[in-house]
């Protein structure tokens, strides 16, 4: 049998909010703790660490992922998206993020960089959802603190959904 050693360090080449990025890990290390320790992206929230939460969703290849159930290997080569991306390089708010602040669609904001990075991606796809579809891409995102009102809200601001 092949023995694996798990403290055998691997360099790691990917593209990190458009800008090419390297680090050392070990084979065994999550993506989300890759970006957050290794890489210093630390809007990348982990909460569960089992992909119940949400918290932790970037986009990999423009495919919003769980980076908790990703193994840092897998994005060699690969581009990836964080919340740091959302916002101009001057700190001005997208169009999302100052809906969410309009809103109140945020209060420890703990979910909120998975929710915005969710988001991202389907409005990418479908830029006028109805309140049904938001809620529907929103059910795979544990919030503790709005009660979600806020949230709907806020993207339907974003996307002038009825
Ligand atoms: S931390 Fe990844 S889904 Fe909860
Ligand atoms: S704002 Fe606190 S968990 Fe969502």
């Amino acid at each position: 049998m092949r023995r694996v050693n798990r403290d055998q360090r691997t360099r790691i080449n990917l593209t990190l909010n458009g800008r090419a990025v390297s680090a050392d890990t070990e084979p065994r290390m999550l993506l989300s703790d890759f970006l957050r320790h290794a890489l210093g992206a630390t809007g990348t929230h982990v909460g569960c660490e089992h992909g119940v939460c949400g918290c932790c969703t970037v986009l990999i290849d423009g495919t919003a992922g769980r980076s908790c159930l990703t193994l840092a290997v897998q994005v060699e080569g690969r581009a990836v998206r964080t919340v740091e991306s959302l916002a101009s390089a001057d700190g001005k708010l997208n169009a999302l993020q100052q809906a969410f602040q309009n809103n109140h669609a945020l209060q420890c904001g703990f979910c909120t960089p998975g929710i915005l990075m969710s988001f991202t991606d389907y409005l990418a796809k479908n830029p006028k959802p109805s309140e049904a579809e938001i809620c529907e891409v929103l059910s795979g995102h544990l919030c503790r603190c709005t009660g979600y009102a806020g949230i709907v809200a806020a993207i339907k601001e974003a996307t002038g959904s009825k």
